[in-house]
């Protein structure tokens, strides 16, 4: 069966704009909370029927074009061997961080489909629950992303370590930098061939690099894993935090849809790009928090300002943890609405 958000990733024509929201099922919503109250958020991730249930949430709830599968970008750098927690207020903690060529070496590739097995099985037991009325969603943290966790041990302000090491040392960057490509090739394939219809990168991070840092030490490894995926011909999504700057070389990333944050005007970057390049974005999320008047207003200023190029509306970035699930409803009905031609 086709899908609307499928389809659109592919830049084919639709009869209105699809919708998914980044971080669609989370701590928004009391069902995921109630969930959360018994197991662990590592424990959800590791248990195919949790993933599952959890994944069904913002379809019950929201009713989006598509399903992201619940897990984590930081999941397989636990099997990788890295020491990985989530603690509460803190977020995720690398107890052995990556900090030098000796620690590179003790990183282990491994096979997604045995040692991270949990993630291709949830996104079965999602396919068999939605009997394809939705797309199943895949994702993976883009390399310079996953570097930044795995070199500070966790969230840090300004990520100072991965850009001091890789100005100091580009040969055993490159080795890191490498092993993560392999790593999310090899994670990214087990989700399609589990039935993932679309799959996203990731990369949170780089949009805190400077343009040519970007260019030299973290794209050729994203075009990499574009490269080394097309073979599957599923739609792939390359999401930025911060584009400003770098959208010229997201573009020659390969990548069949562009995600953008919302610190850019989309009305210009379909100036810049043209009409045939798919773009996906880029509501502010703290619009979430306001009125539903601003809701509407929010999501036709995206519809207007995009045109009538290839789209697919979602927020900016995550969606945060205090906004009211009536209010992302209401942004998907709208979206839905508004762009009914
Ligand atoms: O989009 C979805 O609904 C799928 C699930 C998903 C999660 N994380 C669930 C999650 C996805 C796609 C991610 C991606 C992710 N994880 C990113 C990239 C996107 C982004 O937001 O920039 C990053 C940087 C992470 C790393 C991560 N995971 C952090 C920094 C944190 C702690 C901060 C926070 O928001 O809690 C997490 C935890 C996390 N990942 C939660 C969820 C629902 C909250 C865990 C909980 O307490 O229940």
């Amino acid at each position: 069966m086709g899908h609307l958000l499928i389809d659109a990733a592919r830049g084919l024509p639709v009869p209105r704009t699809p919708v998914w929201i980044m971080r669609q099922a989370g701590r928004y919503q009391a069902e995921y909370q109630a969930i959360r109250a018994k197991h662990s958020f590592l424990e959800v991730c590791h248990t195919p029927e949790l993933a599952c249930k959890v994944t069904l949430i913002p379809r019950d709830l929201l009713n989006p074009d598509g399903l992201i599968i619940f897990s984590d970008i930081l999941v397989p750098l636990e099997a990788m061997g890295l020491d990985l927690d989530f603690i509460a207020g803190k977020g995720p903690v690398i107890a052995n961080p990556v900090r030098n060529a000796q620690d590179i070496k003790r990183l282990r590739l491994y096979d997604a489909d045995v040692a991270t097995k949990f993630l291709p099985d949830a996104i079965r037991a999602v396919r068999t629950a939605v009997n394809d009325e939705y797309p199943v969603l895949g994702f993976a943290g883009a390399p310079y992303t996953l570097a930044c966790y795995a070199i500070e041990g966790g969230t840090a302000r300004h990520y100072h370590r991965p850009k001091a090491w890789m100005l100091n040392d580009p040969t055993s960057f490159d080795r890191l930098m490498s092993k993560f490509a392999d790593a999310v090739v090899d994670l990214l394939s087990a989700q399609i061939e589990a039935g993932a219809s679309l799959v996203q990168l990731f990369d949170t991070w780089a949009g805190n690099l400077m343009p040519h840092h970007f260019e030299q030490y973290a794209l050729p490894y994203v075009q990499r894993i574009i490269e080394q995926l097309k073979r599957y011909n599923v739609p792939i999504v390359y999401f930025m935090n911060g584009v400003s700057g770098k959208l010229h070389h997201m573009v020659s990333s390969g990548a069949d849809v562009i995600g953008i944050d919302w610190r850019v005007d989309l009305a210009d970057v379909r100036r810049t790009f043209g009409q045939r390049i798919v773009l996906q974005g880029n509501l502010d999320p703290s619009v979430l928090l306001a009125d539903t008047k601003a809701i509407t207003s929010g999501v036709a200023d995206i519809l207007k300002a995009n045109g009538t190029g290839p789209h697919i509306f979602n927020l900016g970035h995550g969606i945060t943890p205090t906004v009211p699930v009536a209010n992302a409803r209401h942004l998907v009905d709208e979206v839905k609405r508004l762009s009914a031609v």
